[in-house]
């Protein structure tokens, strides 16, 4: 009998290492992850990490274990890179092993690795060099991205002119707008402002980003295995792209119906004409749900991101009634009244650019970036990330790295200009992340916020409807995405 329960006591014992050994390899698969707080079963590091504050709890634990380390979010390691260095030697400097997409089930749920944004491998590849060479020859057709720019620009500017100077809150003034330029391309056509159906998908697409960026959304990133069961707020992203993806599916479908694959209209044609000469190849990445899945990719991405800096370029101007003074000098210098700015206008408008570049710092859109992952077992900076590895490069704290901005926190566009006034670049500035999964949409973002604000600017006056000093330009939430918060302002035509 005794020798029976010594027996189970050290049954018990060998099973419970085995148990703690399996789970310890999990975690680490064999790779030396970089330190961070030690986890606890289940809850990983829940209680160091705030899910209302993930970044700056991020950055609080990157004071105590360096630029590199390792936060478990739940059961889930993830490898955070905090700083302008680190981040450059993994994204750039070891561009194609960090060059994965991350795990976001939040999101993933609706994409399943579908789509530019979430692919990986050969999908991704294909996918991103299409996405790209379409979006630069529907800029170089016979009506070049800047044209569609400035045809929206100046439907907004009526717009404005119909508010009377009246207090208006911008949101859907900026979203409409901006949206309108993707539209065209991936969907060869703008839609009329009152459509209420457009407005519609704003509205989606803007609660989307919210919901992204809310602590269910994390909850569910990290409890994803039983979150999908439950119900609750962590399930408005899933339902809200779905119905995205209806609309898409159904302009997918009035393209089919009326296809002329000799004239391509937009690049929904382009991917199904591409879809029917892969017709017999069984691995082609020109799919249905590659096609459904891309072109939401371009829209949302197209709209939030570039309407929200604007939205938040709007406030900070507002809270900085000088600075805007000296942008109107420099559009009535350069550009004058009489005609549309122009893109290659930056030139000769270099306060005007370190404007623009401070407020893209200071929105800082992803701070925490879009999660990453190593694409092959990956020594960086003495430790080992095993392949698969999700990796969080924290841009808004290369934004806000305080070897590279004098000051860091506060709304100062000579970061980007010379003691001359001239403009000077900063390798820090890196809104759109930096290596192999930059932003695909870069070249159509920046050249969107130049032509919106120097057209509006070339217009009007921004009215606060608060004293300046009043004015709070803290994020209404800040998650994956800093959201701006809601505000009113007048625009008095000058
Ligand atoms: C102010 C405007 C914008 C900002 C700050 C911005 C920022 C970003 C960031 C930080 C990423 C993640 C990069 C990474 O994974 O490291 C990204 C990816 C992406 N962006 Fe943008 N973006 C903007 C505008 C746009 C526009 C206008 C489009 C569409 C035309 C677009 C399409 C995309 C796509 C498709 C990806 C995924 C790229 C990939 O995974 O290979 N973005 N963007």
């Amino acid at each position: 009998m005794e020798l029976g329960a010594a027996f189970t006591v050290f049954l018990g014992l060998c099973l419970s290492c085995l148990i703690i050994l399996i789970a310890w390899r999990q975690i680490n698969k064999g790779g030396k992850l970089p330190p961070g707080p030690t986890p606890i079963p289940f809850l990983g590091n829940l209680l160091q990490v705030r899910t209302d504050a993930t970044f700056q709890s991020f950055l609080k634990l990157s004071e105590k274990y360096g630029p590199v380390f390792t936060v478990y979010m739940g059961p889930r390691p993830i490898v955070v890179l905090c700083g302008h260095e680190v981040v450059k030697e993994a994204l750039v400097d070891q561009a194609e092993e960090f060059s994965g997409r991350g795990n976001l089930a939040s999101i993933d749920r609706n994409f399943q690795g579908y789509g530019v944004v979430m692919a990986n491998g050969d999908r991704w590849k294909v996918l991103r060099r299409f996405s790209l060479t379409i979006l630069r020859d529907f800029g170089m057709g016979k009506r070049s991205i800047e044209e569609r720019i400035q045809e929206e620009a100046s439907y907004l500017l009526e717009e404005f002119r119909k508010t009377k100077g009246a207090p208006i809150e911008p949101t859907f003034f900026l979203s409409r707008t901006v949206s309108n330029v993707i539209s065209s391309v991936v969907f060869g056509s703008r839609f009329d402002y009152e459509d209420k159906q457009f407005l519609n998908l704003l509205q989606m697409i803007n609660s989307a980003f919210i919901e992204m960026s809310t602590p269910w959304a994390q909850l569910y990133d990290m409890y994803s295995g039983i979150m999908q069961y439950l119900p609750g707020r962590h399930n408005r992203i899933y339902y809200v792209i779905e119905e995205l993806k209806d609309f898409i599916a159904s302009r997918v479908k009035i393209n089919e119906a009326s296809l002329d694959p000799q004239n391509p209209r937009d690049f929904i044609d382009c991917f199904i004409i591409k879809m029917h000469q892969d017709k017999d190849n069984p691995h082609s990445e020109f799919n249905l749900k590659n096609l459904v899945l891309t072109t939401l990719n371009l829209f949302f991405a197209g709209t939030e991101t570039v309407s929200s800096t604007l939205r938040y370029g709007f406030l900070l101007l507002l809270k900085h009634p000088e600075v805007e003074a000296k942008v109107h000098e420099e559009i009535d210098q350069v550009i004058g009244k009489n005609r549309q700015p122009r893109f290659e206008d930056r030139a000769q408008m270099p306060y005007t650019e370190a404007v623009i570049h401070e407020i893209q710092r200071l929105t800082d859109i992803v701070p925490m970036g879009v999660p990453h992952n190593v694409t092959r077992d990956t020594h960086f900076r003495g430790y080992l990330l095993p392949k698969g590895t999700d990796v969080f490069p924290l841009l808004g704290s290369v934004l806000k790295d305080p070897k590279y901005f004098q000051y860091p926190d506060a709304f100062y566009p000579q970061h980007f200009l010379d003691g001359q006034g001239r403009f000077k670049k900063n390798e820090a500035f890196v809104p759109f992340s930096s290596g192999k999964r930059i932003c695909l949409g870069e070249a159509m973002a920046r050249m969107e916020l130049f032509l919106y604000f120097t057209s509006i600017l070339q217009n009007f006056s921004l009215r606060s409807l608060v004293p300046p000093a009043d004015i709070d330009v803290t994020p209404m939430v800040s998650g994956f995405g800093n959201i701006p918060p809601t505000y009113q302002l007048c625009l008095v035509a000058r």
